[in-house]
């Protein structure tokens, strides 16, 4: 199953930090591969590991470069669904992109046609999660909700003061998600702090940034289609697309992929890079934190003449404890970046090994 094909986290994290860094090798989870597109214009970048354990992750990402490298930017932000287009031109695009896929790749998306005439960042697991929600929630808030997107709430006449907060608080139940058929562990662990959600999108509503919040489009509108073009994530701005589409056509950069455990393949292939950006996503919802503190010291051991940096995120479970926060310091330098984190809805921590 595909799990995300939207962007999910607020890429601009990564995109500063390893802008900052200037690294020549990105090892990166690869999830929707909008984290690691926003990153690829990155001038210093010689060469991308995309790993995931989930195959279909992999085909989405090679797909999305393969249109990428293919299309115009406006057809692309067409054919991958941002933007509106008949499904039949989704599907007449693919004989044109297909040269530039791997067999495998080609054969998974010709038998999911289907899929490719919704438009790809619409069909993961949490984008129709959403989308199957969306009208029960749309009905709830009523129709005064959406003037949220264009003023600040306290201007708003009528706004669903009683229904929203009703809706934040079924929003911090885990059993919520469990009940309406979330099927991934990062939102139904029985460990995970739910509440996160609510608290994160009450201040998005509270702090008038609701036009600028992709996450806020996302739930609510269901495309990100009318944010204001700088206000978009860095994986879905013409500009950036643009010069990874350059380079992308001059071959200027090796892309590999890893179908494998991220932890595992830190811990195997031992980098020959000088300068490693570790691009890790909310793997803490997958992993506890004590085994990626194994998993970065045996980093540390094994890259010992390269400079590695990354970010990884918590998001509703395996957070740091105070212990291990204290033992992630002495490891490395760590700054917590999650106030520029838009979405609110993450804990970042930027790591320098
Ligand atoms: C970590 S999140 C990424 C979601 C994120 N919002 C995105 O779309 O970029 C989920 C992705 O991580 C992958 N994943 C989870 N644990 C992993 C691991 N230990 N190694 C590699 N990939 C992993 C899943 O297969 C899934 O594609």
């Amino acid at each position: 199953m595909l799990f995300y094909s939207h962007v999910n986290e607020d890429n601009t994290v990564e995109r500063n930090a390893l802008l900052r860094q200037q690294p020549d090798t990105l090892v990166s989870i690869t999830g929707s591969g909008e984290r690691l597109l926003a990153l690829l214009d990155a001038p210093s970048l010689r060469q991308v590991v995309a790993v995931d354990t989930n195959i279909e992750a992999q085909h989405l990402f090679a797909l999305k470069l393969g249109a990428l490298k293919t299309l115009s930017i406006p057809d692309y932000l067409a054919f991958i669904g941002h933007t509106a287009l008949r499904p039949a031109h989704r599907r007449d695009q693919l004989p044109r992109i297909e040269p530039h896929l791997t067999d495998e790749t080609r054969q998974y998306w010709s038998e999911r046609r289907v899929l490719i005439e919704r438009g790809v960042v619409n069909v993961g697991h949490f984008e129709t999660y959403l989308a199957r929600l969306r009208p029960l929630v749309r009905f709830l808030l009523g129709p005064h909700f959406d003037a949220c997107f264009t003023k600040p709430v306290t201007e708003i006449a009528h706004f669903p003061h009683r229904r929203w907060n009703g809706l934040m608080r079924l929003f911090s139940q885990t059993w919520v998600y469990q009940l309406t058929g979330n099927l991934d562990k990062a939102f139904t662990a029985s460990d995970c702090n739910s509440p996160l959600i609510a608290k994160a999108l009450r201040q998005t509503l509270t702090q008038n940034a609701c036009a600028e919040s992709f996450m806020f489009h996302l739930i609510f509108r269901g495309q990100l289609q009318s944010m204001l073009n700088e206000q978009l994530p860095p994986s879905l701005q013409p500009l950036i697309l643009e010069r990874i589409q350059y380079r992308l056509r001059q071959n200027d950069l090796t892309i590999q992929f890893a179908n494998e455990d991220i932890c595992q393949y830190l811990q195997k292939y031992p980098s020959v890079a000088e300068s490693v950006f570790l691009s890790l996503s909310d793997l803490l919802s997958f992993v506890p934190a004590e085994q990626l503190l194994n998993v970065l010291r045996d980093v540390k051991d094994q890259y010992r003449n390269a400079n590695v940096q990354g970010i990884v995120r918590s998001f509703l479970r395996h957070d740091f404890t105070p212990d291990e926060t204290e033992q992630f310091n002495r490891l490395a330098t760590v700054e917590d970046v999650s106030n520029q984190e838009r979405t609110r809805m993450y804990q970042a921590y930027h790591f320098s090994l």
